[in-house]
């Protein structure tokens, strides 16, 4: 019998998706591209139906869950659908996770049994312990400190309302969030500008504005709501307060002065889109005229969750 060597560390082979600058922007135009092309020659089939080409038949995606969702739950079940893979969901609640299992061992145990992980999680350092010892690529779901799949599909939505990136003006309002980290790094990747009216303390990190102005993306910080609009391409904004956030009555006080209201979209372009990735907090980050009027994206951009999704699959496998 033959004795094999004991490897001490895991060392992965795959392609994680953690953040967007682990593609970068050539991988993320290709993402674009294909996003548009899939989504195009399927257009009017049913929903759970594969692609022709079928390009993940027989892949298992792994999702993990250490926090709610709606989106990207449902989306990476379709997308895994129409890519002729499928799915299974390990949610913290009813795993070993929630019992304390590590992140470790269930990421070598994963391997074994899907090839490809998705994690939702808090903080963003477990996803990094995911990403060492998993031997198959492992995608960021949210953490605490970016939503890079969300991103691919906010870029999608804003293509296909005919703006080129290159040069966008975005304007961001509230809080400065995980969210927004992701826009950050995207402008720098994609050369989009972005403008930020955040509340005295609530500003991004300033690790990910070096990032885009690094990258060659204009960054402007202002707590003036009116400063950030003008002449935006497109408006955006998030809930004020994000999962696992407590301690939220000041944050609220704070936040008022930059609801997206019918006076701020007046200030951004005619033909500016409103964008939000839900779940929406009317009355809160936006108000309900914004959030039904003929500007608002967000339902549009819900969807391209999916398409988006699946060129990120796509990617992270080396079919792309
Ligand atoms: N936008 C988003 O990630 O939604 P879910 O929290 O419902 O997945
Ligand atoms: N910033 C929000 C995004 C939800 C999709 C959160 O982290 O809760």
């Amino acid at each position: 019998m033959m004795v094999k060597a004991t490897f001490l560390e895991q060392v992965p082979l795959a392609r994680n998706f953690l953040d967007l600058n682990d593609a970068g922007g050539n991988a993320i135009a290709a993402m674009l591209n294909d996003a548009q092309d899939r989504k195009f020659a399927r257009a009017g089939w049913p929903k759970g139906k594969a692609d022709a080409d079928a390009p993940l038949a027989g892949y298992v995606l792994a999702m993990v869950f250490e926090k709610n969702s709606t989106r990207t739950r449902a989306s990476f079940d379709i997308a895994m659908r129409q890519l002729g893979g499928s799915v299974m969901i390990i949610d913290s609640g009813t795993s070993q996770l929630g019992r304390g299992e590590s992140i470790a061992d269930t990421a070598r145990v994963l391997s074994r049994m899907a090839d490809v992980i998705m994690l939702r999680t808090d903080d963003h350092a477990k996803i990094e312990e995911m990403a060492h010892f998993a031997q198959v690529p492992v995608i960021n779901g949210l953490t605490d400190r970016s939503h890079p799949c969300q991103i691919v599909a906010d870029l999608l939505t804003i293509i296909e309302k005919g703006k080129a990136l290159p040069g966008l003006e975005l304007a961001w309002f509230g809080d400065g969030n995980n969210v927004l980290h992701s826009i950050l790094e995207a402008a720098g990747l994609m050369k989009f500008n972005v403008r930020i009216a955040t509340p005295a303390g609530y500003e991004p990190d300033q690790e990910f504005v070096n990032l885009a102005r690094a990258g060659g993306a204009r960054v402007l910080l202002t707590q003036d709501a009116t400063e950030a609009a003008a002449g935006a391409d497109v408006v955006i904004t998030d809930t004020w307060i994000s999962m696992g956030q407590e301690n939220v009555g000041k944050k609220l006080e704070a936040m008022a002065p930059y609801q997206v209201t019918p006076a701020l979209m007046a200030l951004a372009k005619p033909d500016a889109s409103f964008l939000h990735c839900l779940p929406a907090h009317i009355g809160e980050e936006v108000s309900a005229e914004v959030f039904e009027s003929q500007q608002s994206a967000v339902f549009d951009e819900a969807e391209n969750r999916i398409h988006a999704q699946k060129s990120i699959l796509l990617w992270a496998t080396g079919k792309l």
